[in-house]
């Protein structure tokens, strides 16, 4: 695949442009390390910055015939530019939006997007790791194209349905991202384990929900992920789903939202796979304690035991909780107990330990540890 990277104005100045706020990398740090990415996926890239909105125009008109998908950076012309969307529209290349800050939660008006409905996806304020996430999404968008369907009429209520090959009933798996319950970590951070499960057979049903304020609280994030669950009933006549074969799987906070999905399913799912879970949140240590304390709002203490999964134990379905020994973001105590707990309230239960693993190693396909998180997620032996 041949993918143009599109840097909109002001981006020249990355690297001396407030760095607190876009990070210390030049622009052609930037463009260097996409090419990098793109071709650690086996793609190839070419840059093109402009502070002008007509030259980023006919960038993207010229991309047309020279690049197969756009990862676009369009800078402050995202809040203002119609005549950018209309191209990119027009054009008809999959374009991913990408932001370095978060733009989300800063000024009001940088929340605006005119750029967003003509974009396949949007990825904002992971710094320049967004420009990573951005060609991967790509990657994987083109390697098993999804089908985005709305479990509800919010934009946050929506999946991505991948469906293996063969005429089905297909075992089904629902993939609830993590990210700390932040709005900036979208499913993307899944799409890879979505499409790899695909090709081993699996239906992945690759979820986003609700979570922070204003768009959603933690309520809402329980709610979300429940129904995304219960979602399935509704798409397995259509797309030939074995509701009787349905693995919830969630990743770090998703661990959490998948606990409660799984326990409170109309449905029973067949298992609940965590995979470097959040599965005992009055332990998670310090920098996730604050996530938990944005999430939860001011009635922290009342809210934990709703929300905490080792404290609602037994879950029902028969549970597996993956866990890198080397995951740096979430301690695999965390996973260590909740198995410990699950046995003890009466569940079948079980660790899988990857002594190789870190955080986001558990999701990549890419990670020699991903054969032994997918065999966990098949309910293989590991
Ligand atoms: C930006 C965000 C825009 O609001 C801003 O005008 C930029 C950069 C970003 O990458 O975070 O120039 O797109």
């Amino acid at each position: 695949m041949r993918i143009l990277l599109l840097n909109g104005p002001n981006l020249n100045l990355l690297g001396t442009r407030s760095p607190e706020v876009y990070g210390a990398a030049t622009l052609e740090e930037v463009e260097g390390l996409c090419s990098v990415w793109a071709a650690e996926y086996g793609h190839r890239l070419e840059a093109f910055q402009s502070n002008h909105e007509g030259a980023l125009i006919d960038a993207v008109h010229a991309a047309r015939g020279s690049a197969d998908a756009i990862v676009f950076n369009p800078g402050a012309y995202t809040h203002t530019s119609y005549a950018l969307r209309d191209a990119i529209e027009a054009v008809g290349l999959p374009t991913v939006e990408i932001h370095i800050s978060n733009v989300a939660e800063r000024e009001p008006w940088r929340r605006v997007s005119l750029i967003a409905p003509a974009c396949v996806y949007r990825i904002y304020g992971r710094g320049v790791d967004g420009y990573r996430a951005a060609v991967a999404h790509l990657h994987y968008r083109a390697a098993h194209p999804p089908i985005t369907i709305g479990y509800g009429p919010l934009p946050d209520q929506v999946g991505d349905l991948r469906l293996p090959e063969g005429a089905g009933p297909h075992p089904a798996a629902v993939l609830i991202h993590g990210g700390g319950w932040t709005g900036h970590y979208t499913r993307d951070t899944l799409d890879g384990a979505a499409v790899d499960l695909a090709a081993r057979g699996v239906a992945t049903w690759n979820v986003e929900y609700r979570r922070i304020p204003p768009v959603g609280g933690w309520r809402d994030a329980v709610d979300d992920a429940a129904a995304a669950v219960d979602a399935l009933e509704a798409l397995a006549d259509e797309y030939r789903l074995d509701l009787d074969d349905v693995t919830v799987i969630g990743h770090s906070a998703g661990g959490c939202l998948g606990f409660f999905a799984a326990k409170g399913a109309r449905r029973p799912p067949a298992r609940f796979v965590s995979v470097g879970g959040m599965l005992d949140l009055r332990r998670l240590g310090t920098g996730c304690d604050r996530l938990l304390a944005r999430f939860l709002g001011d009635e922290l203490e009342t809210h934990l035991d709703r929300v905490d999964p080792i404290r609602a134990l037994p879950c029902g379905v028969p549970v597996a909780a993956v866990h890198g020994a080397q995951d740096d973001d979430i301690h695999p105590g965390q996973s260590r107990r909740f198995v410990d707990a699950a046995l003890a309230a009466g569940d079948e239960a079980r660790l899988v330990d990857l002594p190789e693993a870190g955080h986001l190693d558990v999701i990549d396909p890419r990670s020699p540890s991903w054969e032994g998180v997918a065999s966990a997620c098949l309910d293989k032996p590991v």
